[in-house]
């Protein structure tokens, strides 16, 4: 599933933030550190789905500090700090934190590197999390930033995508890869489109509403690898590809008027699909799906299929996360030996 890596010494060091052992974006990966970091979230699945038992954050607590919204990326992170042993305390909404009395981003981030071992951070705010990093030496993660990045959300989109091509006997290398909804304020595709690019030759058609296309600092950012990039407003376009990766419009990041351009031409349904795509294409998408009236998100006439890879990727976040905090607190090489029976 991954090729072979020749670099030595912890992949903690060599992933480093701003020399800290700490998650804030997917440029800290090369494409072998990422496919190295996937073999170590290969061997918390037997941990992730309780087959076995590993105690190696036993006495270590992680607080997980959300500013904003989350089912998903909040309670994954704390179950997998549990699974491998450690405890969690959290906090949810600005309200019930004393940011609501004026505490800054410095005194709130050195204030937690006093009480736990890890913080997982969630702020609507782009670079905020950095800023939260900079303040403290212990490994911080960044669980969103605004429109910003999503890396833990990237690394296990990469993930599930090797792992199901695999599944169907496909190379990543020389794929097409259609990202179809809300490319603009969606920073789960501005992570997975800066980590898709560390491969080769592959195909990106990138179908959005008119106004929110990719922003130009990605597209800059992964031109130099020589893909081809085929921005579109139509879902057409996304015939053949292998994978298609659709988002939800982030109406919580711009003004209603800005959404003049959505409409139901741009729901991913099983119709759709059967018409532009083949037996063997992925869909996915980072959820949550938004189902309220008016919305055009992935349909829910996709459910029973099995090219839907969207339940299949939300059970990845626990391995992933899982190999996360055991990356950046240095205990992957000690989970193996710690293994035992349920
Ligand atoms: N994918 C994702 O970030 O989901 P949540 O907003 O529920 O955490």
């Amino acid at each position: 599933k991954y090729a072979q890596s020749a670099q030595s010494g912890p992949l903690r060091d060599r992933i480093a933030y701003d020399g800290k052992h700490q998650l804030i974006s997917v440029d800290q990966f090369t494409r072998e550190s990422a496919e190295e970091f996937f073999r170590i979230a290969d061997l918390m699945q037997p941990i992730a789905r309780r087959q076995k038992v590993s105690r190696v954050l036993e006495g270590a607590v992680l607080g997980n500090l959300f500013f904003e919204a989350s089912t998903r990326t909040r309670v994954s992170f704390g179950a997998a700090f549990c699974r491998l042993g450690g405890s969690v305390c959290d906090t949810t909404g600005f309200t019930f934190s004393s940011m609501a009395k004026g505490e800054s981003i410095y005194d709130t981030s050195r204030v937690m590197s006093g009480y736990v071992d890890a913080m997982v951070i969630r702020h609507p705010e782009q670079g905020s999390v950095a800023e939260f990093a900079r303040a403290t030496n212990i490994p911080v993660v960044n669980g969103g930033d605004g429109a910003g990045e999503h890396p833990s959300q990237a690394l296990l989109d990469l993930y599930t995508i090797l792992t199901e091509f695999s599944r169907l006997g496909k190379l990543l290398d020389g794929a097409h890869i259609a990202m179809v909804g809300d490319l603009k304020y969606g920073r789960t595709v501005h992570s997975l489109i800066k980590l898709l690019a560390l491969y080769k030759g592959l195909k990106f058609s990138l179908i959005s509403p008119k106004g929110l296309e990719m922003p130009d600092y990605i597209l800059d950012q992964i031109s130099k690898h020589g893909h081809v990039v085929e921005p579109s407003n139509e879902l057409k376009d996304m015939a053949g590809a292998d994978v298609i990766y659709t988002t939800r419009v982030q109406k919580e990041r711009f003004a209603a008027e800005e959404l003049e351009g959505y409409s139901p031409q741009f729901q991913v349904s099983k119709a759709v699909v059967d018409q532009f795509c083949g037996p063997d294409v992925i869909i996915m998408h980072p959820l949550p799906r938004d189902s309220r009236e008016g919305a055009h998100d992935l349909s829910v006439d996709l459910n029973d299929d099995p090219r839907l890879a969207i339940f299949r990727q939300t059970d990845n976040g626990i391995p992933v996360r899982m190999a996360i905090f055991a990356v950046l607190l240095g205990v992957e090489g000690l989970v193996q030996h710690s293994l035992r029976d349920v």
